[in-house]
């Protein structure tokens, strides 16, 4: 006896915060469900931890009489952290397939789990405990408070424990595919979005939290606006900080903003941050448990969220910006040559297309489409009286006209913009063959890079099938039979396997896309 309170004791010390609970907030509970068919162990059990907390947060009881119930009723709460299950109810061993239930039904491996048993002696066996991850086993004459009390406390910590890794994990999923992605519009959006649920986990937060910014110097956005939030804010982002709070909390926000000073409080922190174009905002809810080196972790955070803020702008703005550019470039290509507008569109939609099928990664995939339309780019080069020539051209003149490949890349090498590096080998490799019969340096087969061998299909198929200045628009069938024809030869076969497979695909492509 002694000894536990000891325990116990030592257990407060540790989280200040339950002996001197000093939230106005309701705070969340910690689920804790018994079973057991005996109506007096629940009632014992909920008499001897009535009162209890653990890091601010009280116990909330569910209680189950059989082992059925039990497990209908662990759908309704998922969130279940400790369950004390008695062994023998309506069979021998009803307590043992709950557990079952639990591990490898649902596969919670988050529960904590403490088997109690009415006879001594008839422990589960070691291969149970082991397997399905039984934190505690206690016969029911050790009901004491004091027993219990530190069972719950060493059950809960650890179940702590176990959310905040896999918070943790959810976060940090989150900045790295948000990181991959980092030139789409949305990842702004999914980094926030991490860091937030790591923010929150981190320091043992409430789990509503969001963080808005909104432009300095525009007149027309006075409001922040939401970037990413959790919890009840997680489905908020874009909307203004002004209609997801109410007064007082916003009066207390809104005051930070202007006076740019952060706001500590029991119920909620204000962090507010500014960078040279933007400020912003961070709200975190139930802080009543932060200490000052918390404190300074936040302020620390908000410094770098400004800067990363800042640089994803910054990388958006860019990424926008190239993209412009080079539909204005490749507009211009189109204007010289008298090919149309929509040659390139389709040839975009060809090379999106094949890119997906050979299973290109979404963010890549877009580029290349985005990429493709610059394959022409160096005709801007090519004189015009080669370039519209009615007829055929002589040898001369076509020696001219290969030379736009190699014009093409030169145009767009050489600049930190990943879309026009992929841009110049698009430029550079789309009039290679397979055999290595191509220009301009005759490589053969995989030596070619896949967006120069994709977009040769796409560019090809296209131009077959569209009258030139100096040829008709070929049928459809004959655009198809020369392409198979061709695999092995100009085109990569596989590749054009995995072409002709999508006819519906290309043929919608080409209506939607009509001249
Ligand atoms: P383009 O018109 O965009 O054609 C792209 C590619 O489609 C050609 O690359 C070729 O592989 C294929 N292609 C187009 N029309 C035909 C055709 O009637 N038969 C066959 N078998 N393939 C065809 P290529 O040959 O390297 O030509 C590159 C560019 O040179 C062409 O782009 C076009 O702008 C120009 N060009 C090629 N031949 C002639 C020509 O006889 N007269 C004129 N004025 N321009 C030509
Ligand atoms: C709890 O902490 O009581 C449940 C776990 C959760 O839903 O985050
Ligand atoms: C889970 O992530 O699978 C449940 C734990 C939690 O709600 O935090
Ligand atoms: C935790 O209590 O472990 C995390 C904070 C929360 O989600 O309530
Ligand atoms: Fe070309
Ligand atoms: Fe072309």
């Amino acid at each position: 006896m002694e000894n536990d309170d000891e325990l116990l004791f030592a257990a407060e010390e540790e989280t200040p915060q339950t002996a001197f609970p000093v939230a106005k907030t309701p705070r969340k509970p910690w689920k804790i469900m018994i079973v057991d068919d005996e109506p007096e162990v629940h009632t014992i059990t909920r008499l001897a931890l009535s009162g209890f907390e653990f890091e601010g947060r009280p116990l909330q009881f569910i209680s189950a009489r059989s082992g059925a119930e039990a497990k209908a009723l662990f759908s309704e709460h998922p969130d279940i952290a400790m369950v004390l299950l008695d062994v023998v109810m309506e069979t021998e061993d009803a307590g043992l397939d709950v557990v079952r239930y639990i591990r490898d039904q649902i596969n919670n491996r988050m529960t904590r789990i403490i088997l109690r048993t009415g006879q001594p002696g008839q422990a589960p066996e070691r291969r149970v405990v082991l397997e399905y991850d039984i934190n505690d086993y206690k016969t029911k004459t050790e009901l004491t408070a004091q027993k219990l009390f530190t069972s719950i406390v060493a059950g809960l910590r650890a179940y702590a424990d176990l959310e905040i890794i896999e918070q943790n994990r959810r976060g940090l999923e989150e900045i790295i595919n948000a990181s991959a992605s980092i030139f789409k519009i949305q990842s702004m959006e999914r980094f926030v979005q991490g860091v937030l649920t790591q923010l929150v986990s981190l320091l043992r937060l409430g789990e509503n939290s969001f963080c808005g910014s909104g432009c300095f110097a525009s007149h027309e956005e006075q409001s922040l606006r939401i970037i990413a939030g959790t919890g009840a804010f997680s489905e908020d982002a874009g909307k203004r900080i002004e209609d997801v709070l109410q007064t007082p909390i916003l009066d207390d926000v809104n005051t930070a903003i202007v006076r740019h000073e952060n706001h500590f409080s029991d119920e909620y922190i204000v962090l507010c941050f500014m960078s040279s174009n933007n400020r912003g905002v961070i709200y975190l809810e139930n802080s009543f448990a932060l200490n000052v080196f918390d404190k300074d972790l936040l302020n620390l955070f908000c410094a770098n969220v400004s800067v990363a803020l800042d640089n994803l702008k910054l990388a958006n703005e860019l990424e926008r910006t190239q993209r412009e550019v080079v539909e204005r470039i490749g507009a211009v290509a189109e204007t010289r040559s008298e090919e149309t507008g929509n040659h390139v569109r389709r040839v975009a939609e060809y090379c999106y297309l094949l890119a997906q099928a050979v299973g290109m990664d979404e963010a890549e995939a877009q580029m290349l489409k985005e990429a493709a339309p610059m394959h022409d780019i160096g005709k801007v080069g090519i004189p015009d009286s080669i370039l519209n020539k009615p007829g055929k051209l002589s040898a001369e003149e076509f020696e001219i006209m290969k030379k736009h490949a190699e014009l093409g890349k030169k145009l767009l090498s050489n600049s930190k913009s990943r879309l026009l590096d992929a841009s110049a080998i698009v430029a550079y490799e789309h009039h290679e063959c397979w055999d290595g019969s191509g220009y301009p340096r005759g490589l053969k087969g995989t030596e070619i890079h896949i967006y120069g061998r994709i977009t040769a299909i796409a560019d090809v198929f296209d131009a077959l099938g569209s009258p030139r200045c100096y040829k008709g628009a070929w049928t459809i069938d004959k655009v198809f039979a020369y392409m198979y024809e061709q695999r092995e030869r100009q085109f990569d076969p596989d590749l054009v396997d995995r072409f002709l497979e999508h006819r519906e695909k290309i043929l919608e492509i080409r209506e939607s896309f009509k001249d």
